[in-house]
């Protein structure tokens, strides 16, 4: 059985970076080919074993929950026009053996205040913290091989503690990134000595960059609620992580995988073309005319 049988899903943030279209509808249900990057998540926490998810969300973020619960009108319809194979797609969304929470993170106060607001429904057990708006694609993840989250479970099973997600960027992309100093080990679970969120390339003590995927300790949450507030009256997710260091055990994984940025106009229209040419129905199509419009 897993070690990890919670997943939390913060979606409080606000998405700017995409407006208009997360106006009304949250980011995390903009949909890459055919799913909601949220489901992407969710299926990845899914197949890493864990069937309890804990979905901290804000305003606007109705669509989610209704993403996740039972669609009784649409579901009726398909059985009685026979369409059984979109029916057994439509249930596939939530599987009987998944149970879904939320709660509500009151004011877009950042990442770690999301995380905290998530404490109660935890407990006292490690969990897993997924970033749907980053769409991770395991390396062999679309022939049956396993997710990002998946290798990360492995990792805690080998060696308990924080599990970051890192992977190599280029040296000066650091400033968009927590960045992780493990003095130089290249393992793929290396010991991190230290954090420093977004460093100047000059600066960065690696070009091991955090991505949206962790497997946090209890004791994340009383770390998180001593740090002072950051830019904005932000309470960071980082700054909780990084006093850890020297009391618990924190590690950098770096995972077999692809990361996309979907927060990102950029990493949203990479993914959405890489998906494409990898689905069976559409790579064709798809190739042709990206071969005409490169002409
Ligand atoms: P981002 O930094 O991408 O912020 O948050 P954002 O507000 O969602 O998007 P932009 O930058 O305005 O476009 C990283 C992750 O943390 C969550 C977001 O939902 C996203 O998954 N988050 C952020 C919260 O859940 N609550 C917050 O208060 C802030």
């Amino acid at each position: 059985m897993t070690p990890i049988r919670k997943a939390v899903f913060p979606v409080g943030g606000l998405g700017t970076r995409f407006l208009p279209a997360t106006k009304a509808i949250p980011k995390e249900m903009l949909p890459v080919v055919d799913k909601p990057l949220m489901q992407y998540a969710v299926e990845e926490a899914y197949a890493a074993g864990i069937r309890e998810m804990i979905f901290v969300t804000g305003r606007n973020k109705r669509a989610i929950e209704d993403h996740f619960d039972t669609a009784y009108e649409l579901e009726a319809e398909l059985e009685a026009a026979g369409k059984g194979a979109l029916l057994e797609l439509v249930h596939s969304i939530k599987p009987d053996d998944m149970d879904v929470f939320y709660v509500r993170q009151p004011r877009a106060l950042g990442l770690g205040h999301a995380v905290l607001c998530a404490e109660r429904l935890v407990g006292d057990q490690p969990f897993a913290v997924l970033l749907a708006d980053d769409l991770m694609m395991g390396r062999d993840q679309l022939q049956g091989g396993p997710t990002v989250l998946g290798q990360m479970v492995d990792a805690f099973a080998r060696s308990p503690g924080t599990v970051l997600a890192v992977q190599d960027v280029p040296r000066a992309d650091t400033r968009r990134y927590g960045v992780v100093d493990v003095r130089g080990a290249t393992a793929p679970l290396a010991e991190v000595f230290g954090m420093v969120e977004k460093p100047h390339p000059d600066q960065a003590p690696s070009t091991l960059a955090v991505a949206g995927r962790y497997i946090l300790t209890p004791a994340v949450f009383e770390s998180i609620r001593r740090q002072p507030r950051g830019a904005g009256g932000e309470i960071q997710l980082t700054d909780g992580i990084a006093a850890l260091i020297g009391t618990e055990k924190v590690q950098a994984f770096r995972y077999e995988g692809r990361r996309y940025d979907c927060g990102s106009k950029e990493g949203f229209l990479e993914a959405t073309i890489d998906l494409a040419l990898a689905n069976p129905d559409l790579s064709a199509s798809v190739r042709a005319h990206l071969a005409r419009v490169m002409g």
